[in-house]
């Protein structure tokens, strides 16, 4: 049986964009409607945790009618020839629904949730962590430990606790690809460069690129298509 190569795959907004979710930082993105330091950091939190709690219930009823794209799938379907590790920014569950099965979520995850921490608590364990899907937590609704639930989502001011996780992932890579991020947020936007420096790296993206760096491949296109040329590309080598 030959080694298959590892590819890692890292994604961001854009990659569910065509699964009608805002981006970020795009022209009528999330950030243009709200501010992240209200919405998703955890000073906010603190300031006015039901702001929040309706916040991520309202994103969270509305990923129920939201489908995988042409990208998720084929991400997924790669795996039958490549050793696949997606890490992704995001926080919807398309990728899980389009089938991939290795998948490090940097930012935390919409249809779960876990206890409040105080200031000076350990980080939570994930068997603390609540599978809850596309329902709803209310102010006053405490974990099993007695503390209020919140989303688990990493928040601005808090720590990446798979970030390590990643790293190695990424250290390990055959091929990176980047799908639908602006690289703005680290350290998720700094991991390409754990990425060995002779493998290739390739951005799927419609907008110029961030960074330059003499391995990228620019594929100049949405997600969906940007995918299908990438696999051309594959099969190809
Ligand atoms: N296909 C591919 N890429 C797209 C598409 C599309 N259809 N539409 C937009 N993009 C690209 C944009 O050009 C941009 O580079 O997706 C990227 C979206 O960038 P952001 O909105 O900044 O989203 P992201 O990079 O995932 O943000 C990172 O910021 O606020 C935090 O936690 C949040 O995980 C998020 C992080």
């Amino acid at each position: 049986m030959y080694k298959k190569q590892k590819l890692v795959v890292l994604t961001g907004a854009g990659v569910s964009a065509e699964s009608g979710l805002d981006t970020f930082r795009d022209s009528g993105g999330l950030w243009g409607k709200y501010d992240p330091q209200v919405v998703a950091s955890i000073d906010g939190w603190r300031a006015d945790k039901g702001l929040l709690i309706n916040f991520y219930n309202d994103l969270r009823v509305g990923l129920k009618d939201k489908q995988p794209n042409k990208a998720h799938l084929l991400i997924a379907s790669l795996e039958e020839k490549y050793n696949v590790t997606v890490i992704t920014q995001n926080v919807d569950n398309l990728h899980e629904r389009a089938g991939s099965t290795r998948i490090i979520h940097l930012h935390g995850e919409l249809t779960k949730v876990r206890p409040e921490l105080g200031e000076y608590d350990r980080t939570y364990s994930e068997k603390e962590v609540i599978d809850i899907g596309y329902g709803t937590i209310a102010l006053g609704e405490k974990a099993p430990n007695g503390q209020q639930l919140r989303p688990h989502i990493v928040w601005f001011g808090e720590a990446v606790p798979k970030i390590e996780k990643a790293i190695e992932e990424v250290e390990s890579a055959d091929i990176l690809l980047i799908v639908g991020t602006s690289l703005q947020v680290y350290p998720a936007a700094g991991l390409y460069r754990y990425a060995d420096p002779h493998i290739p790296i390739y951005i799927i993206d419609p907008k110029d690129v961030s960074i330059h760096d003499g391995r990228i491949v620019h594929i100049k296109a949405v997600a969906t298509s940007g995918m299908e040329e990438f696999v051309q590309k594959l099969e190809k080598n």
